[in-house]
């Protein structure tokens, strides 16, 4: 949800915020602009569209040499993605540019204000009238950061504010509120961005910022203070990955090498997790055993991708655990009041560790109480800084917008709680969670094998190029799967796409059948609880009716072969681990479907990755 980019240094300017944007694109890429301090003046540009629009502009009309500059892409909030509505935003004398992350509640009252001192503001944003007001006070003699400072006082809401003052080349200040920004740490030379990914081509020395406070980046170094004024230190910490991390790869989409990525992803989010005696061990975990023992309930919030593996998590939890989940969506929660005390433990799912409406879940539920656990993806992000423990997953930067990879860690990670709890509360023996951990040991060979069998499901999807709804069916743990593989399908592929629990088909939806349908059924694995005989009828069901059956079978179950037009192939694991292996069809499948229409996979439409409004 807008990625920002600020540069102080020896290099030139302009490449590194560009090169910065277009790692941070996948925030947001509706606009993008940027601007250089040179010779005195604001050097800027801003193009609406993708990156390669400002780019195209820039090789046509290029900006002066400069070695400090700030930079923005776009997810539009206030006001349509056009050139004016783009960042930087400038006052009315030019003086100070400044780009923005978020959204400020009272804009309307501060234009207002302005406008009634007779200023002109040119666009319809939010940002402008942060730009409009922080050079006021720039001319009215303060340096940038006091500004700043004075600034933060005025605004309400969530915002990443990053400015340049023509007249002083020497440095960039920034301003962070409930929305992200790390510094990047180098030798002469310092930086900003939205993650690190902005900067990991020069450095991969970071430092995290904590809520409420100004940074302000010089060629010698860093220094940050309090919305208070009164100084404060930022945590700094080494990115474990590298450029190569962020790249394709030879692939034709982040989303197709993140999918590839999988076996790897959960074989490092297991790494280090059972000690040799077999017994499990999460090093994060900053709550106590017993802490972990009074825990009486579990409520999982998150959004999307991740409450589907809030889904599978409660299945897990509540099976090796006996204690009771909720999964709730992040953006309902606080507004339902729910019951929370000191024995609830909240769960917040994130990838990006940003989105807004977790955060704010977790915010309320730590008023009430209750211990938050975060599984997250983004080390120095604000979820899991917000919250009493943590397990990272060890996906490595995610840069499709659909999540897959990101997916898949989140659902380790789960396991891995639930095992945790298990253990602590003596609710299952070491061996169960031996024998757990081994099964879970074998996935990302079990991914690869599904993996390998890309060209079949690649075969699939150009069969279903013109198709324009699709249904996914599933039951208990194949449940979430099935949500997630039509939302993976409508996100991408813009078709209608919907997921249901096989047994309510009867209840209403049987009524979208209709012929030649396709129809998704991820069947469970044969032997418990008469689960996959259920499935079967279900299948039998829309297949009378004239769907096109594409059943998600395990090796060796041959049951289903009368009633299913296609047969995909899953590895025999466990019906609770099977949703690690059966999703990673649908995601070739969708990325693919939507690879064949002509979409941009790792870009679609109206979405950001990570979501920092409300
Ligand atoms: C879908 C997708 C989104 C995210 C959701 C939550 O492919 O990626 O639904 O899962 O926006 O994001 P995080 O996990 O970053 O909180």
């Amino acid at each position: 949800m807008c990625g920002i980019v600020g540069y102080v240094g020896e290099r030139q300017a302009q490449d590194v915020v560009i090169e910065g944007l277009r790692r941070l694109e996948y925030r947001g890429y509706d606009s993008a602009g940027i601007a250089l301090v040179a010779e005195g003046v604001i050097a800027s540009d801003k193009r609406a569209g993708k990156l390669a629009n400002l780019e195209k502009a820039i090789v046509g009309q290029p900006l002066p040499a400069a070695t400090i500059g700030i930079g923005h892409t776009r997810w539009a909030t206030h006001g349509a993605p056009t050139d004016v509505n783009a960042h930087p935003h400038n006052g009315d004398t030019g003086r100070v540019a400044l780009v923005h992350n978020g959204i400020i509640e009272n804009f309307a009252e501060l234009r207002a204000e302005l406008e009634t001192q007779g200023h002109v503001l040119l666009s319809e944003t939010d940002t402008e009238v942060a730009a409009q007001l922080l050079e006021l006070l720039v001319i009215s003699g303060l340096d940038l950061t006091a500004a700043m400072l004075q600034l933060v006082a005025r605004l309400e809401g969530a915002f990443t504010l990053v400015a340049v003052d023509a007249q002083d080349p020497s440095q960039v200040v920034a301003a962070r509120r409930n929305s992200p920004l790390v510094v990047g740490i180098g030798d002469g030379e310092n930086f900003l961005g939205s993650d690190v990914s902005a900067f990991i081509e020069h450095t991969r020395e970071a430092m995290e910022l904590g809520q409420d406070q100004v940074v302000t980046i010089t060629r010698a170094g860093v220094s940050i203070v309090n919305f208070d004024g009164t100084p404060a230190e930022g945590r700094r910490y080494h990115v474990d990955w590298d450029l190569s991390a962020a790249e394709k790869d030879g692939h034709d989409w982040f989303m197709r090498k993140e999918i590839h990525e999988q076996p790897r992803a959960v074989a490092d989010s297991l790494l280090g997790r059972r000690t040799p005696e077999g017994h499990l061990h999460l090093d994060e975990m900053r709550l106590s055993d017993q802490e972990l023992r009074d825990v009486d309930k579990v409520i999982i919030i998150a959004c999307g991708t991740s409450f589907y593996a809030g889904m599978v998590a409660k299945y897990a939890i509540e099976h090796w655990t006996r204690v009771p989940v909720e999964v709730e969506l992040a953006s309902e929660f606080r507004y339902r009041d729910p019951i929370l005390d000191y024995s609830t433990l909240v769960v917040a799912i994130s990838q990006s560790g940003e989105t807004a409406d977790t955060l704010q879940a977790i915010r309320h539920a730590r008023t009430q109480r209750s211990k938050v656990l975060a599984i997250c993806n983004t080390n120095g992000s604000t979820i899991p800084r917000e919250s009493d423990a943590v397990i990272y997953t060890h996906a490595g930067p995610e840069i499709g917008v659909a999540s897959t990879k990101g997916f898949l860690t989140q659902l380790v990670a789960c396991y891995l709680l639930a095992l945790y709890l298990a253990q602590v509360k003596g609710t299952r023996y070491g061996d169960e969670i031996d024998q757990v951990m081994r099964q879970l040991e074998a996935i990302p060979e079990q991914v690869q094998r599904v993996l390998d069998d890309a060209p079949a499901i690649y075969e699939m999807a150009a069969d279903h190029i013109d198709t324009r709804s699709v249904l996914f069916l599933g039951r208990h743990a194949g449940y979430p799967v099935a949500l997630e593989g039509a939302l993976k399908l409508k996100e991408l592929a813009y078709i209608h796409a919907e997921g249901f629990a096989a047994g309510e088909l009867k209840h209403g939806p049987i009524a979208l059948i209709e012929d030649g349908l396709p129809v998704l059924c991820v069947v469970p694995p044969a032997g418990r609880d008469q689960l996959r005989d259920k499935m079967v009828s279900g299948i039998q069901e829309v297949r009378a009716r004239g769907a096109r059956t594409i059943c998600l079978v395990e090796d060796g179950d041959d049951a289903i072969t009368p009633y299913a037009d296609v047969i995909i192939r899953l590895p025999r694991v466990p019906v609770l681990l099977q949703p690690l292996v059966a999703v990673v069809p649908l995601q070739l499948f969708a990325c693919e479907l939507a690879t064949l229409m002509g979409h941009d996979v790792d870009q679609p439409r109206n979405l950001a990755k990570s979501v920092t409004v409300e």
